[in-house]
């Protein structure tokens, strides 16, 4: 699968024009992504990143991390994704950094989700829903998941996310109203985010393959 992620992010390079600030997700396709960028560093504008592991590589590549705050929206966000179904709808979060990769989804203009061939799927869920969450709410959260949905939430022990808060691995759901779990979920207080991307889903997807599919 390590060819079909480089494959998929070579491809995003097709939409990356001059001068543009480019929104950068996280995860080893994402990887792929930055080193292709790197290539092209002097022609953007720079970029901002979803993780301080995103943030490292872009800054060894000479190329410069920029706030949202400073930058305003963005006409392009590239990220990976855990699954992806037919309607473009994504479970993200195994590399942690969901929160911020929600925001900048949000803010961007376009979000071309690359992935290799493994991550689509019919239905969501067979990949444990990430829901990052206040530590102190960790075991009222992980109550409230079970009584909504009938998961099972496992803590992903030792992992601090980039905002300093832990991540619940919702294992044993068949998601077939991801916009309704994504917005129930959340409003469930000591949530910071659940890794639903329904509400906001990828508006192009490429699948790494020779040649790429671009859905
Ligand atoms: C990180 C993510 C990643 O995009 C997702 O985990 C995919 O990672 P990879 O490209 O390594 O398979 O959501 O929070």
């Amino acid at each position: 699968m390590t060819e079909a992620k480089r494959l998929a992010a070579e491809k995003a390079i097709d939409y990356v024009e001059d001068g543009m600030i480019v929104g950068v997700g996280t995860g080893s396709t994402v990887a792929y992504f930055i080193d292709a960028l790197a290539r092209m560093r002097d022609r953007i504008a720079g970029a901002v990143s979803s993780s301080d592991q995103s943030t490292q590589r872009l800054r060894a590549h000479g190329i410069e991390v920029m706030e949202l705050n400073a930058t305003g929206s963005l006409a392009l966000y590239v990220d990976g994704a855990d699954e992806c179904d037919p309607h473009k709808r994504l479970i993200k979060g195994g590399g942690a950094a969901l929160t911020r990769e929600k925001i900048i989804a949000e803010a961007s203009k376009r979000f071309v989700c690359i992935v290799d061939p493994a991550k689509r799927v019919d239905v969501l869920g067979k990949f444990p829903l990430p829901v990052e969450v206040i530590p102190m709410a960790r075991s009222l959260v992980a109550r409230e998941i079970v009584a909504m949905t009938g998961g099972q939430p496992v803590w992903r022990d030792g992992v601090v996310t980039d905002n300093g808060n832990w991540i619940l691995d919702v294992h044993g759901l068949s998601i077939v109203d991801p916009l309704g779990l994504e917005r129930d979920l959340s409003q469930v207080p000591g949530v910071v985010c659940v890794g639903l991307f329904a509400r906001r889903p990828a508006d192009v997807v490429i699948v790494g393959g020779e040649p790429p599919l671009v859905l």
